[in-house]
């Protein structure tokens, strides 16, 4: 190859040399001189390209087509480059913000804190071997109240008002009548839980709402006892709430269990001394509860003589308020986020905190 000549070697170096050109070129007017330097009408690589002429006719061809390959890649790069500046990037500045910043926090959403109780609370009755049930919140009255032995125009259903779909039909006041729709499914012996939405037609104040979600319980075996219901009561209390929390059963009535009883706990706010939000009792009611009425259980085609049961019916936003220090049971359904998200943040993501 002759002095003046080119061949690949020579090309090499001529590209790897305008790269390093490009890549340091900070400016756009020094960008432009650099393409008049390769590519101009004295360019370079114009120039490489008209000597091809004085190569061999053989090596003509590989020199030619590489010539055009280094013009592409150096118009690729010009142009990337040209963006970069355009944009305010350079190689002194290669990222146009502070990469050292913590990353943007990202909103996650979470789950309801009712959803989280729920959730706790069933997963304590997993454990003592309860399995779960479901019913219908447009539910017959047949369910709600007479097969739990509420009679049609007894007094006892004053307790709790409902709003009507028709004679018939209404929106559930309680779980409970989970208890007779899966008694008539499966025969004895069973144990379950069923939480769920129940609606009542109240005049809403902080610890009333039309909307609030209950968690029944059911047990029906032979010689279920009310020991039993306070042990399997007991248990759950102390798991949720701790185990310095007293348990109370209070006598109490409801129609569909003999006897009843209320269950109440040690006040959380002043731990049994007395304050404004147990009404200086230092108790809290959190249930109600009782062995299942004998009627219920003709209702449901059970036997009355050959099995027994207890029931209890927990009311979930009661529960979370205790838990949570929720001083209004309307904050759970008027759906604000910065009420509702104080209770997930540990879900949300990124470096800030
Ligand atoms: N359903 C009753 C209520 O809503 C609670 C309850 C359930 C009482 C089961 C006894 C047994 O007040």
């Amino acid at each position: 190859m002759s002095d003046d000549g080119i061949d690949r070697k020579v090309l090499e170096q001529i590209e790897r040399e305008a790269t390093d050109r490009l890549r340091n070129a900070g400016d756009l007017e020094t960008l432009e001189e650099l393409r008049i330097n390769y590519l101009g009408r004295k360019g370079v690589l114009t120039l490489a390209l008209r000597s091809i002429g004085q190569l061999p006719q053989e090596e003509r061809p590989l020199i030619g087509s590489l010539i055009n390959e280094i013009k592409g890649r150096f118009n690729s790069l010009f142009d990337e480059i040209k963006a970069g500046i355009s944009a305010g990037i350079s190689d002194e500045e290669p990222y146009p913000g502070d990469p050292s910043l913590p990353g943007r926090r990202m909103w996650t959403g979470g789950p309801h804190i009712l959803h989280k109780v729920m959730k706790d609370v069933k997963e304590i009755f997993y454990r003592m071997g309860y399995s779960l049930a479901e019913g219908p919140e447009v539910e017959l009255d047949y369910y709600n109240f007479e097969a739990l032995n509420f009679p049609k125009d007894h007094p006892s259903r004053d307790t709790q008002d409902t709003f009507y779909i028709n004679r018939d039909i209404l929106l559930r006041t309680q779980t409970s009548p989970v208890q007779v729709r899966h008694m008539e499914k499966y025969d004895p012996p069973l144990r379950v839980i069923s939480p769920g939405r129940v609606y009542r037609n109240e005049t809403p104040d902080p610890s009333h709402a039309s909307e609030f979600h209950q968690m029944e319980g059911l047990y029906v075996d032979r010689d279920v006892s009310l020991a039993d219901l306070r042990n399997d009561v007991t248990y759950f209390i102390h798991s949720f709430f701790g185990r310095e929390t007293n348990v109370r059963f209070r006598p109490h009535f409801f129609p569909f269990t003999e006897p009843s009883a209320e269950v109440d706990m040690t006040c959380f706010a002043c731990s049994g001394d007395g304050c404004p939000i147990c009404q200086k009792t230092g108790w809290i009611e959190i249930m109600g509860a009782g062995m299942v009425h004998p009627n219920v259980f003709k209702f449901a085609g059970y036997d009355p003589d050959s099995v027994t049961g207890f029931a209890f019916g927990l009311g979930i936003d009661r529960i979370a308020m205790l838990k949570y220090g929720v001083d209004d049971i309307r904050r759970f359904l008027a759906n604000d986020i910065r009420f509702l998200s104080q209770f997930w943040r540990g879900s949300w993501v990124g470096a800030e905190k």
